[in-house]
């Protein structure tokens, strides 16, 4: 008979399923069915009394977080305490210490309301079956985030261009908010690609003009920010390129006049997506063959501080610089096992992060600390979202990436880089919205 198959994951399937599938296997084999449900309903019990112990005892070993818990419980109490951000007294919060709350409001669109996406950012499309990730809240410590308002963005958008340059991760934040601005767009059409180009696997660049609003929503690859072009006469034959560590990509020109700018570049310094590959590193006419990556990576920061300082009219363009944003790669890379498959909450603790892979988020924060106190005018403000998204190990793509027609990916291809959408790019995104309209309310 075929009820007697093993019984399905109860977390992948709707109640009402589980339900039908009990009154028919007990109108089959009675024995079978309800030893069978008996079990699931005291496992998932078990699971639940499982996790509310650990986060109580967590949240004893790190005082913050009990605080969180009564927020669950108590919604509302603990929130009239803090100030707004956006009022005059909110001004010195910290906006990146927080915690990831529970907040039923979530998400902000359904990735299949917004056709500005990658197939590879849709992962419950893709057959994703929990949903918890799109439910999360970011909370900072001592005051409270403007609700996101499409629309006042936009307005505040009108007759500008938004720019992200960086890598796939800056575009993953791209895209989270083109979906987030055209929710309150009703008329899709409006919204365009100027060179008719469509969105999936496009390399180079992409802008989408929102036409009611006059502003383009900007994407630049280049996810090295500094030039990688043709290597020195007599340079040896393993070089195939170089990093100009002193010089920006050649699309900073288009960059430049950006009324905002959001950077990014972490995840291409590494061996393999350089030397590896015959692309070593340059300053000025020299051959740099004896340097680490590390140092390169350091090195292109100041090129980009430097450029930012010098050749930006930073009373135009608001500049940001997004920290790193951690993988979760259990158990291997990319490439063979590393897993993040089936995490389905947060860390609500400290993050389980090796901190050896954060080294790209030390580099850059030395630079960018000491550059964004340095001055009495910001020249930039940075998005330093590293230590919020290292606890969202339950926010990546996984094994949903490759599009509703091919299915689930292989279990040792997991893509625990790249975010679903919705997701934590868009909490990103929230974070520079508020930002943004910070900078307004000072100006005005
Ligand atoms: C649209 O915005 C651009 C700047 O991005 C500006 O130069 C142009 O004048 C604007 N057009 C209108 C009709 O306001
Ligand atoms: C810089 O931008 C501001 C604001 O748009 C403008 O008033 C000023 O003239 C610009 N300065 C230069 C040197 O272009
Ligand atoms: C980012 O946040 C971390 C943790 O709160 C802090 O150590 C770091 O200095 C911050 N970096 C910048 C550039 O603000
Ligand atoms: C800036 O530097 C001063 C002292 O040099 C320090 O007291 C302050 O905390 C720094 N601010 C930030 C945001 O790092």
């Amino acid at each position: 008979m075929s009820e007697k198959q093993s019984v399905p994951d109860p977390e992948a399937m709707p109640v009402s399923e589980l339900f039908k599938k009990f009154k028919r296997l007990r109108l089959f084999e009675p024995s079978v069915g309800v030893l069978g449900f008996i079990c699931i309903t005291v496992f998932v019990i078990c699971c639940f009394f499982y996790l509310d112990h650990r986060a109580v005892a967590e949240g004893s070993i790190f005082p913050g977080q009990s605080e969180k818990f009564m927020w669950l419980l108590n919604k509302g109490s603990g929130e009239d305490q803090r100030v707004e951000f956006l009022e005059e007294n909110g001004g010195g919060c910290d906006i990146f210490a927080g915690d990831w709350v529970w907040d039923d409001n979530y998400p902000l669109y359904q990735s299949k309301d917004c056709r500005f996406l990658d197939g590879g950012f849709r992962c419950s499309e893709n057959g994703r079956p929990d949903l918890l990730y799109t439910k999360w809240r970011w909370q900072p410590k001592y005051c409270n985030l403007p609700r996101f308002n499409a629309k006042l963005m936009l307005e505040n958008l009108r007759n500008k261009r938004l720019v992200f340059v960086g890598d796939s991760i800056g575009r993953n934040q791209w895209e989270s908010l083109l979906c987030m601005l055209s929710s309150a767009v009703p008329n899709k059409d409006s919204i365009y690609e100027v060179n008719g180009s469509p969105i999936t696997k496009h390399k180079g660049f992409l802008v989408f003009k929102f036409k009611d609003f006059n502003c383009t929503v900007e994407y630049y690859r280049s996810p090295f920010l500094v030039l990688q072009s043709r290597p020195p006469a007599g340079a040896p034959p393993e070089v195939r390129t170089t990093l100009k560590l002193d010089q920006m990509d050649w699309n900073s020109v288009t960059w430049r006049n950006a009324d905002v700018l959001v950077l990014n570049a972490a995840h291409w310094w590494n061996y393999g997506k350089t030397i590896r590959g015959g692309c070593h590193f340059q300053e000025g006419a020299k051959l740099k063959m004896d340097m680490k990556v590390e140092h390169a990576y350091q090195r292109s920061i100041e090129t980009v501080v430097h450029w930012i300082h010098t050749r930006l009219n930073t009373s135009k363009t608001q500049v940001f610089f997004r920290t790193y944003a951690p993988v979760h790669f259990r158990g291997g890379d990319w490439r063979n096992g590393g897993n993040c498959h089936l995490e389905r909450l947060p860390e609500l603790g400290s993050s389980l992060v090796p901190s050896d892979t954060w080294t790209h988020f030390q580099v850059a924060n030395a630079i960018l600390s000491a550059h964004s106190n340095a001055s009495q005018e910001m020249k930039f403000e940075v998005l330093n979202v590293t230590h919020m998204t290292a606890r969202r190990k339950d926010g990546h793509s996984s094994i949903y990436y490759l599009g509703p027609d091919i299915g689930p990916a292989a279990i040792h291809r997991q893509d625990c880089s790249h975010w679903c959408l919705p997701g934590v790019p868009d909490t990103w995104n929230e974070l520079l919205y508020a930002l943004l309209l910070k900078r307004e309310a000072t100006r005005t």
